[in-house]
């Protein structure tokens, strides 16, 4: 996800028009929040408090003066349970149920859960999900392509606890073995993506400091620790549970780096002697090269003198273009028939 938009988006329109149904309540919002019509919400609840795993979502609800909290799992500043939990539906099939399992302990016997998303979001399919909470889900309302469902809790729901929902799998490139320990949701979850692949397979011994921007669950700053001795790294991503992985995975293979929430370079400083990614292209369901643009035209601002911008690529994303503006020039440095390396010359 990226911005948030100050109008609310079909998703709340439809939480709009069935306002009635939060009016009063103590309210807990999570999910793929990605307007600001939480504001207005907020004016018609009891209560209202907002987790989400989404650090740009974070930074523009909280200067509403909403009550909002970015982590990878929920924390209840009380120990009193909500009336209404309101679930915009993310993406990933996978974040749902973790989703889910982070919020419903802090909904009240009876209480209800509220599902908001895009037909073509897969609102359709998230019945299966809700089957370990009891009660039957029906749809109270359908509009702007959007479906609206509710479910009443019926049964008592487990504490949560986070060492189910992490995974694990080894990897071995050029000999050096990892173990990358990811939340669900998170990028290359479940193995190493071919993209990631060619870039640890291709990239130069590094020196100095290192910036891996969009770390995911950690995988390219691990293997440029293990592989270039007394290198350091910076490990950013807007994702909570993002971060969280990379953490676990740093720990794991018994590495240590810092590891920041940053939407591209908003909380980085310093300079770097290299910056890496292997960057976001999708942003909730449409296509999205707003992080991307960033980072190529402001990596010169964060890199040192000679220093170098180097990012993996499906092929046909044209970032050659947006190099030549930052950089005036740009070197593929290996390319497949899916995925190209490229780079600036150190200059
Ligand atoms: C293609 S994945 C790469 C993950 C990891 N580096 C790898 O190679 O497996 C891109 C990552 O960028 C993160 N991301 C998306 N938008 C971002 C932004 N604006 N700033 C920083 N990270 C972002 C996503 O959460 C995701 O983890």
């Amino acid at each position: 996800m990226s911005a948030i938009s100050n109008t609310a988006l079909p998703p709340s329109q439809v939480v709009e028009r069935n306002l009635a149904e939060f009016t009063d309540k103590h309210v807990l919002v999570a999910g793929a929040i990605e307007d600001t019509y939480c504001q207005q919400l907020a004016q018609h609840t009891a209560s209202l408090q907002i987790f989400t795993t989404d650090y740009p979502s974070f930074q523009a609800l909280q200067k509403l003066e909403l009550k909002v909290q970015f982590e990878h799992q929920y924390n209840a500043t009380s120990s009193d349970k909500v009336d209404a939990i309101l679930l915009y539906l993310p993406k990933a099939k996978a974040e749902i149920a973790y989703l889910l399992a982070n919020i419903m302990p802090h909904l009240k016997a009876d209480g209800h859960l509220y599902i908001v998303g895009e037909n073509r979001g897969g609102i359709k399919s998230v019945d299966k999900l809700l089957a370990g909470y009891g009660g039957k889900t029906v749809k109270i309302d359908s509009a702007r392509r959007c479906s609206l469902l509710v479910q009443q809790l019926t049964q008592p729901v487990p504490e949560f606890t986070l060492e189910n929902w992490l995974s694990e799998y080894d990897i071995n490139i050029k000999g050096c073995a990892l173990t990358v320990v990811s939340l669900p949701g998170v990028f290359s979850a479940n193995e190493l993506d071919v993209g990631t692949q060619l870039l640890l397979e291709n990239i130069a011994p590094l020196k100095g400091n290192a910036l891996d921007v969009g770390c995911g669950a950690g995988v390219i700053a691990s293997f440029l620790l293990r592989q270039n001795d007394n290198l350091t790294l910076t490990l950013a991503d807007v994702s909570a549970l993002a971060l969280e992985s990379s953490r676990r995975t740093l720990a794991k293979n018994q590495l240590s780096a810092d590891v920041i929430a940053s939407d591209v370079f908003s909380n980085v400083t310093g300079r770097f002697n290299t910056i890496v990614s292997n960057p976001p292209f999708h942003a909730g369901l449409n296509t999205h090269y707003g992080a991307p643009e960033t980072l190529i035209k402001q990596a010169r601002e964060h890199l040192k003198i000679r220093g170098r911008l180097i990012i993996v690529a499906n092929k046909f994303l044209r970032y050659e273009g947006l190099f030549e503006q930052a950089f005036s020039h740009c070197e593929c440095l290996m390319e497949t028939n899916k995925f190209k390396l490229i780079s600036n010359y150190p200059d």
